[in-house]
C-alpha cells in the first residue's frame, strides 16, 4: 500500500499517513518517503507509537547518523539527543533563532528527525522556512548582492564557552556541552544546489553564518541582517503543530527551522537524530 501524503497548504510541509514506522520499511516505502521529503522538505508522521529503536532504524533508512557535537546523547544511545524543557525552566528557549542544523560542519546533516514524546497542551510549535522559495522570489537587487558569496559558518555564538549556551547559561535541562571547538569555521556557498534535487536555495543564515569570505564584518553584518529578515518572511513559513507520538523529518538543505515558546508551566520532550549527508 502506498503512503498518503497530504500537503500542509503552507510554504512547505506535508503529513504522511498509511504507514507504520514501528516496523522496518521496505525499499519501496523508503523511496516513497524520500520522494515526498524532497518535494515537501518537512514530513510529519502522526500517530506513530514508536520507540527509540524505531527512531534509529527510521533514521538509518535515509542515510547514516549525523555527527552531533555539543550535546550529550541520552543514556544508552550514541545518536539520540533530548530536546527538553522542564515546566519550571527559565533559561532562554533552545533553538529560538532560525538555523539549519550544524551548518558549520564540513558535511552538515542532510536531515533531522524529531520524535514527539511529551507535548505541551499549547505552544511549542516548530517553524520551518522554505529556502528554495525564499531564493526564487528574492528581489533582483538583493540577489545581485548575494550571488557568488561564500558564507563563513561557525558555532561560536551558540556553543563556545562564552556563547549563548556557554558557561553563563544556567538551569537548562538539556545536556548541552559547550566547547572551544565551536570557534572553528567552515565555508559553504550561500546559494547552492540541493545535493539530491539540484534545486537552488539559500543555505543557512545569520547565527551559524558569521560573515562572508573576502568581506569586512562592517559590510557583512548589515547584509546578513537583511538576508535574515528576508529568509524568515511569513510567506516562506510552515508552522508545525506537534502531537505526542508524532515523528517529523526535515531537510536541512532546503529549510531553516526554529523553536517557539508559549508553553510555560508545561514539560516538553522530543528525541532527535540527524541524518548524515549522502556522499
Ligand atoms: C531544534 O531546533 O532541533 C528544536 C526545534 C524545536 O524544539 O521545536
Amino acid at each position: 500500500m502506498s503512503i498518503i501524503v497530504t500537503p500542509s497548504g503552507q510554504a512547505c510541509g506535508a503529513t504522511v499517513t498509511g504507514i507504520d514506522l514501528s516496523h522496518p520499511l521496505n525499499g519501496e516505502q523508503v523511496a516513497e518517503i524520500r520522494a515526498a521529503w524532497l518535494d515537501h522538505h518537512v514530513l510529519a508522521f502522526p500517530g506513530q507509537g514508536i520507540s527509540d529503536d524505531d527512531l534509529e532504524r527510521f533514521t538509518l533508512s535515509f542515510g547514516g547518523f549525523g555527527h552531533d557535537p555539543f550535546f550529550d546523547p541520552i543514556e544508552g544511545r550514541k545518536h539520540i539527543a533530548a530536546i527538553r524543557r522542564d515546566a519550571d525552566e527559565t533559561s532562554p528557549l533552545f533553538a529560538e533563532n532560525w538555523h539549519s542544523d550544524w551548518s558549520f560542519q564540513e558535511h552538515p546533516p542532510a536531515g533531522t528527525c524529531l520524535r514527539g514524546i511529551t507535548i505541551p497542551p499549547m505552544g511549542g510549535d516548530t517553524l520551518f522556512s522554505n529556502q528554495h522559495a525564499a531564493l526564487d522570489v528574492m528581489p533582483s537587487d538583493m540577489r545581485e548582492k548575494l550571488e557568488g558569496k561564500v558564507a563563513i559558518h561557525s558555532a561560536q555564538m551558540a556553543y563556545a564557552p562564552d556563547g549563548a549556551y556557554g558557561e553563563k547559561d544556567e538551569g537548562r535541562s538539556m545536556a548541552i556541552r559547550p566547547d572551544e571547538s565551536a570557534r572553528e569555521t567552515q565555508l559553504h556557498p550561500l546559494i547552492r544546489a540541493h545535493a539530491e534535487t539540484g534545486r537552488l536555495g539559500l543555505f543557512s543564515c545569520m547565527g551559524y553564518i558569521i560573515g562572508f569570505e573576502g568581506m569586512s564584518q562592517l559590510e557583512a553584518l548589515p547584509l546578513l541582517q537583511e538576508l535574515y529578515a528576508w529568509q524568515s518572511r511569513e510567506e516562506f513559513i510552515y508552522r508545525h503543530k506537534w502531537e505526542a507520538d508524532m515523528l517529523v523529518m526535515w531537510d536541512n538543505r532546503s529549510v531553516l527551522h526554529c523553536a517557539t515558546g508559549g508553553y510555560e508551566g508545561h514539560d516538553r520532550l522530543l528525541h532527535r537524530t540527524t541524518i548524515a549527508a549522502s556522499g
